[in-house]
């Protein structure tokens, strides 16, 4: 018998609880690198393969079958709540997102409609519905949105960026109206988030990929509140929370004070040392490097050994990497780290 999928070891461990191996999954596992992934992309847009539940279920399944991971992540952006807030989105080939009408004024904020995430996204929770019925029982669906900040650096970028300067500018010169757009955003992923595990996610990720350009101090005046706002209402839900950033390092204690069950961090810090500054009661992810996926297969089996040996077999360890899997990454070197992880 498998067992329940309360059980899972992905699961068990976002609760700190102990499992029998470390469980693994990684972020961006559907994806690029995968040929079955390309091969649907040749016939398909990225936002068709999210709008349409049938295609987000099969590219979703598409890691679980092949990598053997504990967890699946639901198929879809952190971008697509801008389609009904009216920014306008689109994905060029090899130029990321483009946000059509990026906000650039303090009184656009106050023009941004309400979002209904079940009228205005159901089609991600539809995803969410077939997903769960086509997965293996105890493998768990991660459902998943974009926290406040990363969301609100598009919105005014109006794409991707390096230093945030947009954004940075906005937040100093308006600052009323930063907190009127990130408070709306925490509104907006918190009852999004919640409604994904109402339509059967067992897990939810709060993406802040890029609130690691901030300092402590921004961090806390700008962004702790609504991140921590946005966290209270996914857990709420009442199932595991993770909160993830990259480049959080030095503003670790107050993002891990801002919520979250499980805390994903990045390689910038060893694993250990992070979890010493989280402090205990909190589940920690992460956090190899991407890249280490393409150091030749010694290496790489050294590094994944290092993370494994600084968790020290501590509960509430959920093994990742500390950002998204790189498009020229060998399906057989994420097939390696997972054999690790799981005792090979
Ligand atoms: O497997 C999974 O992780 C699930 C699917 C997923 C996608 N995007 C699909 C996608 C997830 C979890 C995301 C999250 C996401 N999207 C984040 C947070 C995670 C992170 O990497 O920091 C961010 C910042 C975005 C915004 C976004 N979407 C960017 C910057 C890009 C282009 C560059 C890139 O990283 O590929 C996308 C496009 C995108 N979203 C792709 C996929 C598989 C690749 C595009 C393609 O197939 O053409």
């Amino acid at each position: 018998m498998p067992p329940a999928p309360d059980d899972s070891r992905f699961l068990k461990a976002c609760r700190s609880e102990p499992t029998d191996v470390t469980p693994v999954w990684f972020m961006r596992q559907a994806g690029r690198y995968l040929p079955e992934y390309r091969a649907l992309r040749q016939k398909h847009s990225l936002l068709e393969l999210c709008h349409k539940p049938e295609l987000a279920t099969q590219v979703t399944l598409q890691p679980v079958e092949r990598l053997g991971v504990d967890a699946a992540i639901l198929f879809a952006d952190i971008l697509l709540p801008f389609e009904p807030l009216g920014l306008g989105l689109s994905f060029a080939a090899g130029e990321g997102p483009q946000i059509t009408r990026p906000i650039r004024e303090a009184a656009q904020v106050l023009e941004l409609p309400p979002v209904d995430p079940a009228a205005d996204l159901g089609f991600v929770l539809e995803a969410v519905r077939l997903a769960v019925r086509a997965l293996p029982r105890h493998i768990p669906l991660i459902g998943f949105a974009g926290a406040p900040f990363t969301l609100a650096s598009y919105a005014i970028e109006g794409g991707g960026s390096r230093t945030f300067a947009v954004t940075k500018r906005f937040m100093y010169a308006e600052p009323r109206a930063w907190h009127e757009l990130m408070r709306r955003l925490a509104e907006l992923v918190g009852s999004y988030l919640a409604a994904q595990a109402r339509a059967g996610a067992r897990a939810l990720q709060l993406f802040d990929s890029w609130v690691g350009c901030l300092s402590p101090g921004d961090y806390q005046t700008y962004v702790f509140p609504h991140s921590q706002r946005a966290l209270q209402l996914a857990g709420a839900a009442g199932v595991p929370v993770i909160h993830f950033g990259t480049d959080t390092a030095t503003l670790l204690v107050d993002f891990a004070r801002a919520g979250g069950d499980v805390i994903g961090v990045d390689w910038r810090i060893p694993l250990d040392v992070a979890w010493e500054r989280i402090g205990p009661g909190r589940a920690i992810q992460g956090n190899l490097d991407p890249v280490a996926l393409l150091a030749p297969r010694a290496d790489l089996e050294r590094r994944v050994r290092d993370v494994l040996a600084r968790a020290a077999g501590r509960a509430g360890h959920v093994f990742n990497l500390g950002h998204g899997v790189l498009p020229e990454t060998p399906v057989e070197a994420v097939q390696a780290v997972v054999a690790w992880v799981h005792g090979g």
